[in-house]
Parts: C-alpha cells; sequence; structure tokens
C-alpha cells in the first residue's frame, strides 16, 4: 500500500449533531480526554470557564453568549487512527455552516438528551444528514440522571427520523440510576465509576454476565428481557446498511461522568468509514492516491483580529498535501501558494506540513477562494459545488452613513462570498439596499456585527415578510414582476430567484400559470 492509501485508511472524519444542550461540547472533551489530546489543553480545560474553549470561541460575539459560530476541526490519534471531529455550530439557531461542514464529514454522531430524544434541531440536521446518506452512530446522553426508558427512546428514534435503530450498548440500571452497560456483540457488562465531574477517565470494569447477573440482580434482569425484545424484532447492527444511512447503531452513556465514552470512541474508529474516492462533476471517482485534491468547505475571515487574515478549510480527497505546495485554483485556474497552511485545532493554530485524504487544513490568505471551490495538483478535477441551502429569512440592508457605501459594498460582496449571508439584488435597486438571505437568523447577526466592526460599515437590516424562494428565469421574472407578493432578485451567481411569503401563495401560482418555473432549491425541506 502506497503511503497516502495506508494514511488515508487511518483517517475517520465526522462531526456531532444534536439540539443545543444535548451534550456535544461535553462529548467533544471527552473524546479529546479520552484521545489523549486534552494534555496540551489541560489549562484551559481546567479554568471551567475554558470547558468551551476547545472550540472556537472566537468572535467577541461568540465570547459574549458562549457559544459557537464558526467551526474549528479538532484532530487527536485514537488507536492507531487519526481521527478528524470537524465542530459544527452548536446555537439554537441555524445556519447553513452545518450544512457546509456536514458536507466534509464521512459519518456524523448524533447526540441525545435521554430525558428528552428528537428534539427539533435533530430532527433538522438529521435531514442533512439523511439527504447527504451520511453514517450515523446514535449515543443516547445523560443517563446518569433521571430520563426517559431506553426501549421507549429507541422507538421514538425510528418514528420520528424513519431509520432503524441498532443498539450494541443497553445500559443496565435505569436513568438515574446507571451501573454500566452491557455489550450486545458479547454480552459483557461493562460496570462504571462514578468520578469527580467526570474529569478524569470512569473507571471500568468487565464483567462476565454470570457474575453480572449475580451482583446486578433486577437491573440485570430488566437490560435482559429488554435485549430479548431487541433480538426478537432482529434489531442486528449491520455494516452495509449502517454505511447506507439505513440503519444506526446506538450506544448508551453519560459524556458528564465519561460513561460509555470509551466505547463510542471505539465506535468511531471501528464504524466511522475511512475516506474514500470522491466523485468529481462528471461522478468519476478520484482515485485516494492521484495527486493532491481537495474541496473548500468553509471560508473564515478575521479569526484572528490581530491578523485580519481569510482563512479557507479544505477537506483533503486525494493525494498528499506538503506544505509548500504549489496548487491550482480551479475555478480561476490560478496558483495558489500553500507556504502558510495550518491546522486548527479549537483556536490554537500549527503549521500543517503535511495532510492526507479526510484530513482538513486551513490555507491562509485565501483570497479569491469561495466555498465550493477546488484545488488541485495535475490532473484537474472539480468537485460537485455544496449546495447553498433554501433561505427561509430575508432582509433589506442599507448602509447608515452613506459615506460608508464603498466599505459596505466591499464587506457585502465578502460575506457572500463566504457564505455568511445569501446576498439577493433586485435590478433597480442594486448595491444601495441588498437583500440578506439566510438559513438561520444568527447569520443575520454574525453579518452586521462584522460589517460594523470589520469593515466599518454599520448597516441597519429591515426585516421583510418573504419566507421562501423559489428558482425562476428571465422569461417567467416577466411575468411575475406584474404580480402581488412576489419580488424577484438575482443572486450574485446570477441566479433568479422569486420570493414568497407563504407556500400557498407559490402552490397558487403553480396552479395557475403552469407555464411559470418555480423551482424548489436544494435541500428545501431540510431547512423547513
Ligand atoms: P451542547 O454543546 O450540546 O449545547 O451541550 P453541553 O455539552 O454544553 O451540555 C449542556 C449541559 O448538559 C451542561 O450543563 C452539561 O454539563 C450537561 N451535560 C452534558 N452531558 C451530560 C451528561 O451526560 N449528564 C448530565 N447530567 N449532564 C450532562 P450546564 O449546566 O449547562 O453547564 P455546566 O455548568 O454543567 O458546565
Amino acid at each position: 500500500m502506497t503511503d497516502v492509501l495506508h494514511e488515508a485508511a487511518r483517517r475517520r472524519t465526522f462531526a456531532i449533531i444534536s439540539h443545543p444542550d444535548a451534550g456535544k461540547t461535553t462529548l467533544t472533551e471527552k473524546f479529546l480526554l479520552y484521545g489523549g489530546a486534552l494534555g496540551k489543553e489541560a489549562g484551559s480545560v481546567k479554568a471551567r470557564a475554558g470547558r468551551k474553549s476547545v472550540t472556537s470561541d472566537w468572535m467577541e460575539m461568540e465570547q459574549k453568549r458562549g457559544i459557537s459560530i464558526t467551526s474549528a476541526v479538532l484532530q487527536f490519534t485514537y488507536r492507531d487512527c487519526v481521527v478528524n471531529l470537524l465542530d459544527t455550530p452548536g446555537h439554537r439557531d441555524f445556519s447553513e455552516d452545518t450544512y457546509r461542514v456536514l458536507a466534509a464529514c464521512d459519518a456524523a454522531i448524533m447526540v441525545l438528551d435521554a430525558a428528552k430524544g428528537i428534539e427539533a434541531q435533530t430532527l433538522k440536521l438529521f435531514e442533512v444528514c439523511r439527504q447527504r446518506q451520511l453514517p450515523l452512530i446514535t449515543f443516547l446522553n445523560k443517563w446518569d440522571r433521571p430520563g426517559r426508558e431506553a426501549l421507549e427512546l429507541v422507538d421514538e428514534i425510528e418514528s420520528k427520523l424513519g431509520i432503524v435503530v441498532t443498539p450494541v450498548t443497553w445500559p443496565v440500571g435505569y436513568a438515574g440510576d446507571f451501573r454500566g452497560v452491557v455489550d450486545r456483540r458479547d454480552g459483557v457488562f461493562t460496570r462504571y465509576t462514578r468520578t469527580a465531574r467526570g474529569s478524569t477517565m470512569a473507571p471500568e470494569e468487565e464483567v462476565d454476565p454470570e457474575r453480572a447477573a449475580a451482583e446486578e440482580g433486577e437491573a440485570w434482569t430488566a437490560a435482559m428481557d429488554e435485549l430479548e425484545l431487541l433480538d426478537e424484532v432482529g434489531a442486528e447492527p449491520d455494516r452495509e446498511l449502517f454505511l447506507a444511512a439505513e440503519t444506526t447503531p446506538l450506544f448508551v452513556g453519560s459524556a458528564l461522568t465519561n460513561f460509555g465514552v470509551a466505547k463510542l470512541l471505539d465506535a468511531v474508529v471501528d464504524h466511522v468509514p475511512p475516506p474514500s474516492p470522491r466523485l468529481d462533476v462528471k461522478d468519476e471517482a478520484r482515485p485516494l492516491d492521484a495527486p493532491f485534491s481537495g474541496f473548500v468547505f468553509k471560508v473564515q475571515a478575521n479569526m484572528d483580529r490581530s491578523h485580519r487574515d481569510r482563512i479557507a478549510f479544505i477537506r483533503v480527497c486525494s493525494g498528499q498535501f506538503e506544505r509548500g505546495m504549489v496548487v491550482t485554483h480551479g475555478r480561476t485556474g490560478k496558483p495558489f501558494a500553500t507556504k502558510y497552511a495550518q491546522q486548527m485545532f479549537g483556536q490554537d493554530r500549527e503549521t500543517v506540513d503535511e495532510a492526507y485524504p479526510g484530513d482538513v487544513i486551513g490555507l491562509v490568505n485565501a483570497t479569491d477562494v469561495r466555498v465550493g471551490d477546488s484545488l488541485w495538483l495535475e490532473p484537474p478535477v472539480e468537485y460537485p459545488p455544496i449546495p447553498s441551502f433554501a433561505p427561509e429569512h430575508f432582509s433589506v440592508a442599507r448602509v447608515r452613513d452613506t459615506a460608508k457605501f464603498k466599505q459596505f459594498r466591499r464587506g457585502v460582496s465578502q460575506l457572500d462570498e463566504e457564505g455568511v449571508v445569501q446576498v439577493l439584488r433586485e435590478a433597480e435597486v442594486g448595491d444601495q439596499a441588498p437583500i440578506f438571505a439566510a438559513v438561520g437568523p444568527m447569520q443575520f447577526e454574525v453579518a452586521v456585527d462584522r460589517l460594523e466592526n470589520e469593515f466599518g460599515a454599520p448597516v441597519e437590516l429591515r426585516s421583510t415578510s418573504y419566507r421562501l424562494a423559489r428558482r425562476t428565469d428571465a422569461a417567467s421574472t416577466a411575468l411575475l414582476r406584474g404580480m402581488r407578493g412576489v419580488r424577484v432578485v438575482e443572486r450574485a451567481d446570477g441566479t433568479l430567484l422569486a420570493l414568497f411569503e407563504s407556500p400557498f401563495w407559490v402552490e397558487r401560482l403553480e396552479a395557475d400559470h403552469p407555464e411559470l418555473v418555480l423551482d424548489r432549491l436544494v435541500a428545501e425541506g431540510a431547512a423547513g
């Protein structure tokens, strides 16, 4: 095996998705603890406030709210694998960033709060995973405190998400009196012991079934009865079905007390598929050991205020990346020097000297680079664009001080390129009052904050009553312009969009004027 194939086979690239407060941050931190990566972060983790510091809290706004708006990448080694954990924004609001991060992953872990089950955000994120056919591992968290019955939760996941749950571990002891888990693969009971706030790994004891039955009594019997039920319905883990995103292996535990964390991390190594050859726009697979290639899934400006920089995050798809390489930027055909390539670990940056398929690198000063762009060494390759998602919020932006119009225009086009918001323009109004469109309103706050603080252009945002957009064409535009309750706008890439206040209006128009082109945008529904 070549070096590249060997290295690619060791990569596990995934993200954690969850409803806010289900425990994503805690679990991330525990993964780092078990992955031995907390050594270098121990200081900030100890300082309590630093609990979230492993995620990237770089913007002042984020720090004020204690949320992570941007995504960072955490890389550590576990067993013989290089684990790349891509962080998705963890706030209540939804943003397009999450979609883009999932486009760069090979699998996801869905964390559920055992007392709550499937919550609104989990459902939305799950839909995105399903669309991408992303294999999904489920973790039932917070088993250390009172919650719902495990069987009931399995039922809810299946009925609400339409995915078959195949439990791998099962709780012994009800939620709130959690003794440990039984592993369905070998029947062995793992007993956990609590440590103070889970700051160190939870001591584990492997107990054979006979002894477990004697020592755990009723709790053991109850777990066995439940497992029997599961056996009857045939909820057996199956690799093919998992990879096809039709079934999800289930693990139970408590991130806070570290119960079940090691088994979950083992599952990442055992179940998450290593990178596979990525399909290009022609549906041809680029072999993993072909020369270097990758695509941009995120562009972030101003991560470091003292540097005022712009970083493009690239998921490596093929070949070995070596810092200093001059690669081609597919969209412009221009050479791109990678002298300052970096690897991110939360807030910290390190220079990266080499990277392999599955890894994420940050290219600094990536001025012309946009989300979705491909970079390569000969032969060229163009990866499919990351779909931009159907916005549901539309606001008109105006600069407060007309003397700052130039800064406003520059800032708006920069935010558009980064995908912070989608920028829509009306033919007659143009740059004076562009419409910002977003999947979640938090994107607006980020845009306003950055326009003011980074570009020196304070803006006023006025929300509109538009709630959905459909792709249209020039011929339909002529007709639509004369109609009530419709606004036709243009994206920077030339796409014409018709904005509507309600889906009923669209349905009526479609019925009355079948000649109109009103195409759904990609991933509509996932966002709704
Ligand atoms: P998020 O990133 O998904 O938003 O969730 P986060 O990890 O921040 O966890 C949300 C809250 O749930 C935190 O409590 C955290 O301590 C708690 N939590 C996470 N995992 C578990 C678990 O397994 N068991 C229990 N009992 N609680 C858990 P908090 O009160 O908001 O913060 P803190 O003061 O405890 O740090």
